[in-house]
């Protein structure tokens, strides 16, 4: 396993490209299951979990070929309707083909994703809405076994906003019979782009975005060519690179509307923030100020950013409240924070933050992919060197995290595990 080791208290400068979005690809790869004509994808991140769904796509019968950043898709026929557990184990979002499968197959027998570093990570909504759309769903043996002679459109209200269940029923609606109502439902960008996607490929839907979507179902799908909008999780990432190192970063190839709640936050705790058409430059001063985050779903602060958030008010100047009010336990990234000096108290889903004026460089433990992130950054800040362990979760996530944060002028190498690496800026 391959560990990531960096040196700190370098100031970042430079430009960096954002990639595709690992979380608007997903779904967007699981949609091909929906049958019709070929389509062909682009700026589709290289990361594990894209990996991991094209050989999902064709365990189901999908041909998927992946060129770089460029991704050809078509699925003819079904050549099993079932998602296997010891894939499923490795990427909860494998349940996104439960509703294109249930939609143009009428079967699916997916695993349930198990819990997480994260959470419980539940499923319950999304079946509750195919339910609702008239198929019949059980679980049993730690998998979800649904059938569906043939769906039909359905008023279906969330009891929360959930990003992947809105997309599951969204797929399963465009193909179902009459129109489904989505209310509560989720309105975080790849969710738009998803939409946007299936819309290019005939499907009937209105109101993606916005709390209340709309979809009218068609008879089938033809294919059709699409731009995966860029990753404002990693355009963030970047950012609070920068802001912690006291830099001068610019994020290119990104959408800065994406990043509202981020960049507001930013400004908030002293950096100043100057957003071009497609890049965000943001300039630190040597120490933020403290501010208090609380996540919550899109268009608020990004939950998958409160780790990297957390690591800035680490060394910022004053006390800070992080409440993580998306999952319930998403803190696992503060013991390995304390391990590097960080002043962290913990008390339920709020962790106050007493900014110190250094952390120290050491050993840590990666635990999940955004987690990962934030050791990152606060490694980027810490005196000394930071040793990151399981850097297989960021890779998940990040197309070439170590390279790109090389090209700001970070000491950051990525070494094999049992080998001594000492970053240098080497690579700049
Ligand atoms: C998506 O996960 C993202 N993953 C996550 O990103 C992201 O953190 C999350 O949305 C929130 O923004 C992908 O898009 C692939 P949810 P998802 O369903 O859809 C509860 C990353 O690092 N819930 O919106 O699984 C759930 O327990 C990943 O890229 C139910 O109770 O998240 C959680 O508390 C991590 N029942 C909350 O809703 C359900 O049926 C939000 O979950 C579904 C969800």
């Amino acid at each position: 396993m391959d560990r990531i080791v960096i040196t700190g208290k370098q100031p970042l400068r430079g430009s960096v490209k954002v990639s595709g979005a690992k979380n608007a690809a997903l779904p967007i790869l699981a949609s091909v299951i929906l049958g019709g004509g070929e389509c062909t994808l682009t700026n589709v991140p290289r990361v594990v979990d894209v990996f991991t769904m094209g050989k999902l796509l064709g365990m189901l019968g999908a041909t998927v070929q992946a060129d770089g950043n460029r991704v050809v898709m078509k699925m003819d026929a079904l050549r099993s309707p079932e998602a296997p557990y010891d894939l499923v184990r490795t990427m909860r979002a494998s349940v996104v083909v439960l509703g294109p499968l249930l939609a143009r197959w009428g079967e699916a027998t997916v695993s349930l994703p198990g819990g997480c570093a994260i959470g419980s990570r539940p499923v319950n909504l999304h079946l509750a809405g195919f339910e609702k759309m008239g198929a019949t769903v059980t679980v049993e043996h730690g998998y979800i076994k649904a059938k569906a002679p043939r769906l039909k459109g359905a008023r279906i209200c969330l009891d929360f906003p959930t990003v992947t269940g809105t997309e599951n029923l969204m797929m399963a609606a465009c193909l179902a019979d009459g129109t489904t109502v989505i209310e509560n439902a989720a309105k975080e960008p790849e969710i738009v782009d998803l939409a946007a996607f299936l819309v290019k490929r005939g499907a009937r839907i209105a109101g993606a975005g916005s709390d209340l979507v709309t979809i009218e179902g068609v008879k089938a799908l033809r294919g059709a060519d699409h731009d995966v909008i860029p990753d404002r999780i990693e355009a963030g990432t970047y950012l609070a690179a920068g802001a912690i190192t006291g830099g001068d970063v610019s994020v290119e190839d990104c959408r800065p509307q994406h990043l509202e709640a981020v960049t507001a936050k930013l400004r908030e705790a002293g950096a100043e923030v100057v957003e071009g058409k497609e890049s965000v430059r943001l300039r630190a001063p040597a120490r933020l100020k403290s501010v208090d985050v609380r996540t919550y779903p899109y268009p608020g602060f990004a939950t998958d950013m409160q780790a990297q958030m957390m690591a800035l008010m680490c060394v910022a100047q004053g006390t800070s409240v992080i409440t993580e009010a998306v999952f319930e336990s998403r803190f696992i990234h503060v013991p390995e924070l304390q391990r590097m000096g960080a002043e962290i108290k913990v008390d339920g889903s709020h962790a106050v933050v007493t900014g110190a004026a250094r952390l120290a460089g050491a050993p840590v433990m990666a635990s999940d992919l955004r987690a990962s992130a934030g050791l990152i950054v606060a490694g980027l800040a810490a005196e000394g060197e930071t040793d990151i362990a399981r850097v297989y979760h960021l890779d998940r996530g990040y197309e070439r995290i170590d390279e790109k944060l090389r090209g700001l002028g970070a000491r950051i190498m990525r070494v094999k595990d049992g080998s001594s690496g000492v970053a240098s800026g080497a690579g700049a």
